[in-house]
């Protein structure tokens, strides 16, 4: 059977799956008996032109040539974004034709819209490549884990930011500095603010809440943090402690509630997570009945996300049907009712009674420390104290620091960064 397919935007990724439907063309057939013809390929930008000529691939700069040609069944949209990438899935839909998609900002935000639009005219969308490239996480869950419940995710889900903080721990490199050589590997998004304020991974976390909970949530009650702020102190002080610091996603289902965030996170170094380098992803699962899972692999870079690309491609040639988890109906919990164990540095001065200050307003918005350790010692100057907390609730940090910042003897804004026990 021969499946043809129309692919808009030349980027890191839809390059690559143009040079991967034809590398391994071949051995699709014989494992599948179906043949993937490119039957055309669009960019805006017209020097793209030549990624075309160089596969023999008909080029064009108009979208809606494509998605108004009657010999393509399927539309293959790389473009990312929300505007125009959503208008031309919604035509390709119109017109009758699948769609396949790496565009997480767009099904985060518009996924409920598009689903069902898919839904309603019996096609489908296939969405693999949208959360972590090259990792088979989204059929792993959905046909994989269909009879599992998932209580807990927690995943590294953007492959730039662990670059950049296993980069930064590793080489005791700046953050700047290696933020360039993520963009130069071709890793981070066009406007890396996203990948850094860890926008990315919200939008990541909001599909994997589709499918693992059945909702598809407010993006902007989602908490979101990213490693702007982390330094190379507070990686070398985690360290001495057996933590790393991980951007981390985190999905808890607590009763009819579902706690959603993404901030650094200090995880324990025995912990599988810990130990995910450069820009891989990973993603560990709390399931019921199959226990806990973790899924591992290349998550961005064209080349890998090009073999997700691909599978859904595969998935519509034989026949997929749209895909549509039930909706549920749970709330958000606000982070700041959320209780948790807290890493905190302040910058303070090395003088007696500092620390007697710093306890009493901890004590006094009932924050419990479980241990504390001054780093250098130079009298009269700022020095820094690292506590670690008991469990407590983030609004009583927040106040505790609110109070805390404004004292004369200390310096910068003091660093939280949260701990999960995994
Ligand atoms: N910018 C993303 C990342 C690309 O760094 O993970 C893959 O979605």
């Amino acid at each position: 059977m021969v499946k043809c397919v129309g692919i808009i935007g030349l980027g890191t990724v839809g390059a690559a799956v143009c040079q991967s439907l034809k590398k391994y063309s071949s051995l699709i057939s014989r494992r599948t008996s179906l043949r993937i013809e490119i039957k055309g390929v669009c960019d805006v930008n017209k020097d793209r032109k030549k990624i075309a000529s160089n596969l023999s691939l008909p080029f064009t700069t108009d979208p809606f040539k494509l998605i108004n040609d009657p010999d393509i069944d399927i539309i293959v949209e790389l473009i990312g974004g929300i505007d125009p990438a959503k208008d031309f899935i919604i035509e390709a839909l119109n017109k009758g034709k699948n769609v396949v998609t790496a565009n997480k900002a767009l099904l985060a935000k518009y996924g409920d819209e598009i689903f069902s639009l898919a839904r309603e005219k019996n096609l489908y969308v296939g969405f693999e490549a949208s959360v972590c490239g090259a990792i088979p996480l989204i059929k792993g869950i959905s046909e994989g884990l269909v009879a599992c419940q998932v209580n807990k995710i927690y995943g590294i889900l953007n492959g730039t930011t662990n670059y950049i903080l296993y980069k930064m721990g590793k080489d005791n490199l700046d953050f700047s500095f290696v933020l360039c050589q993520a963009q130069k590997k071709g890793f981070a998004e066009v406007n890396p603010t996203l990948d850094i304020a860890g926008i990315d991974s919200v939008n990541k976390l909001c599909i994997l809440s589709y499918l693992c909970f059945g909702i598809w949530p407010n993006l902007e009650k989602v908490y979101a943090e990213g490693i702007s702020k982390i330094s190379l102190l507070d990686i070398g002080y985690a360290r001495q402690m057996n933590y790393r610091i991980k951007l981390l996603a985190i999905a808890k289902r607590e009763r009819g509630s579902l706690d959603l965030r993404v901030h650094p996170t200090l995880v324990s170094i025995d912990h599988p997570l810990a130990e995910v380098s450069l820009a891989y992803n990973a993603v560990y699962l709390d399931t019921e009945p199959a226990g806990q899972l973790l899924f591992y692999g290349a998550g961005a870079g064209g080349e890998p996300t090009s073999s997700s690309v691909i599978s859904d491609i595969v998935s519509i040639g034989f026949g997929a049907k749209h895909f549509m988890r039930k909706k549920e109906s749970i709330t958000l919990i606000n982070i700041k009712d959320v209780t948790m164990r807290y890493y905190i540095r302040f910058m303070s001065k090395d003088n007696p009674g500092v620390l007697a200050k710093i306890s009493k307003i901890l004590a006094s918005c009932n924050i419990s420390i479980a241990s504390v350790t001054q780093k250098e010692r130079k009298k009269g100057k700022f020095v820094p104290i690292i506590m670690i907390t008991h469990k407590v609730k983030e609004a009583d940090i927040r106040r505790a620091l609110g109070q805390i910042d404004r004292l004369s003897v200390i310096d910068s804004p003091s660093q939280i960064i949260r701990i999960e026990d995994l």
